[in-house]
């Protein structure tokens, strides 16, 4: 864990002791992309459900109360139908294999006898947690009034939603200041494999970042220099690196603002030795894929898209170099998909390079959020690689090296 000594061991579930009969308030990520009208929505990526159902599953088989929190979206510290936790319960239900009590509050009547209600070994959800504006508030006493409330709920907490880790928010990190606190077994060894990224990674070591923003990427970049021997960048935020490069591109992406960030990282990388792989070839159309229209995807030189077209993935002599950059690699991180891959005709430089993670002689780790839910969709077996986290923001800042108050929280002493 950055800047700290300690372990996860010495922070697990045990350290609580005996939990039988006690409310064990669990912060779990069960952020998942929903699909559908409000009042009909459907889960399109269950890996977080899945994933955070041993952590409640274990509690609950030692005999404790256990009352999850969570968050889905952005509302705006309001109830907002469209972003109930409702559908996440009964899918809960469904992975846990036992009842999942849901309140239809955060910390109110509901929230109040749902958790009473509870027998020894139950299990409930409280409603999203960001339906309160305390949950995000950047005052720590709105914040703090908050956790109050839902401590009230709790006699310990286990945090266990490494999705939201990287939050200073009160059901993350106020909760923690105000009840016996323990790492749950995901945040554990979410922490474990990205300190395997960080301390000593076995070489070589590639990085593959895509995704739209170049500007949710740098910190990253900038950290990874010092460490990665590889750094192969495709996706939306690619085009600002081929501005910088002094290539024209089109109506892709661009931030503008940042284009002398990715011109100094193009001369660092050269400066320490760490080569930089940028496509060569691009997948084109002039406009984005929507419902009203066939893609009519075409492949142009990386130098010279035209003005009239946008980039939508990487190309596939740019592919299966990526590919090629990725064979001898023993530890690989990827974050963001190479295009638009939920478009068959812009999927494939996606798919080349998960098909190139699953042929990793070592550790292979998916970083969260649109990445893990790109290998799901694109129909990967999850076993085929090291370890698909649970987390995209957090495990980001975890490699910047930043502190997470999700996690230094637990270790204050
Ligand atoms: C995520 O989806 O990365 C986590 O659930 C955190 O969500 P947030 O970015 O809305 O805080």
């Amino acid at each position: 864990m950055p800047g700290t000594g300690h372990t996860a061991g010495s922070l697990g579930v045990d350290s609580l002791g005996d939990l039988a009969g006690k409310r064990v308030l669990v912060r779990s990520d069960l952020n998942v992309p929903l699909d559908g009208p409000a009042d009909d929505r459907a889960i399109t990526d269950d890996g977080r459900i899945r994933a955070s159902a041993p952590t409640i599953d274990q509690l609950a088989k030692t005999g404790a109360r256990v009352v999850v929190m969570a968050h889905l979206g952005r509302p705006d510290g309001a109830p907002d139908p469209a972003y109930s936790l409702a559908p996440v319960a009964e899918r809960l239900a469904e992975v846990l294999g036992r009842p999942v009590a849901f309140a239809s509050d955060t910390v109110g009547e509901s929230a109040t006898a749902t958790v009473a209600g509870l027998a020894d070994g139950g299990v409930a959800l409280l409603e999203n947690v960001r339906f309160n504006s305390g949950e995000t508030s950047k005052d720590d006493s709105v914040r703090g009034s908050f956790a109050d409330q839902l401590a009230q709920l709790g006699d310990a907490f286990v945090s266990d939603g490494f999705g939201a880790v990287h939050r200073k928010q009160a059901s993350v990190y106020d909760v923690a200041l105000r009840l016996p606190s323990a790492m749950g077994g995901l945040v554990a060894t979410e922490i474990e494999v990205l300190r395997r990224l960080t301390v000593e990674p076995e070489r070589p070591y590639v990085v593959v970042l895509g995704g739209s923003k170049v500007s949710d990427k740098l910190g990253v970049i900038d950290n990874l220099l010092d460490k990665a021997d590889k750094l192969l960048i495709g996706g939306g935020m690619v085009f600002t690196f081929l501005k910088a490069q002094g290539h024209e591109v089109g109506q892709s992406l661009l931030e503008d603002d940042h284009l002398d960030t990715c011109r100094s990282y193009l001369e660092r990388a050269t400066e320490k030795g760490v080569e930089i792989v940028l496509p060569t070839d691009i997948v084109v159309d002039t406009a984005f894929p929507s419902d009203d229209r066939e893609p009519e995807p075409r492949v142009v030189a990386a130098d010279a898209i035209p003005a009239d077209a946008l980039g939508l993935d990487i190309g596939p002599a740019s592919a299966d170099a990526f590919a090629a950059a990725l064979s001898d690699a023993r530890t690989v991180f990827w974050n963001g998909p190479m295009g638009v891959f939920e478009v068959g005709a812009f999927a494939d430089g996606t798919r080349v390079v998960a098909e190139a993670l699953t042929r990793i002689d070592g550790l292979s780790v998916v970083g969260g959020g649109d990445s893990a839910a790109a290998v799901r969709t694109l129909g990967f077996d999850e076993s085929a690689f090291g370890h698909i986290s649970t987390g995209g923001g957090a495990s980001l800042e975890y490699l910047e090296g930043k502190e997470l108050p999700g996690i230094s929280v637990l270790e204050r002493p």
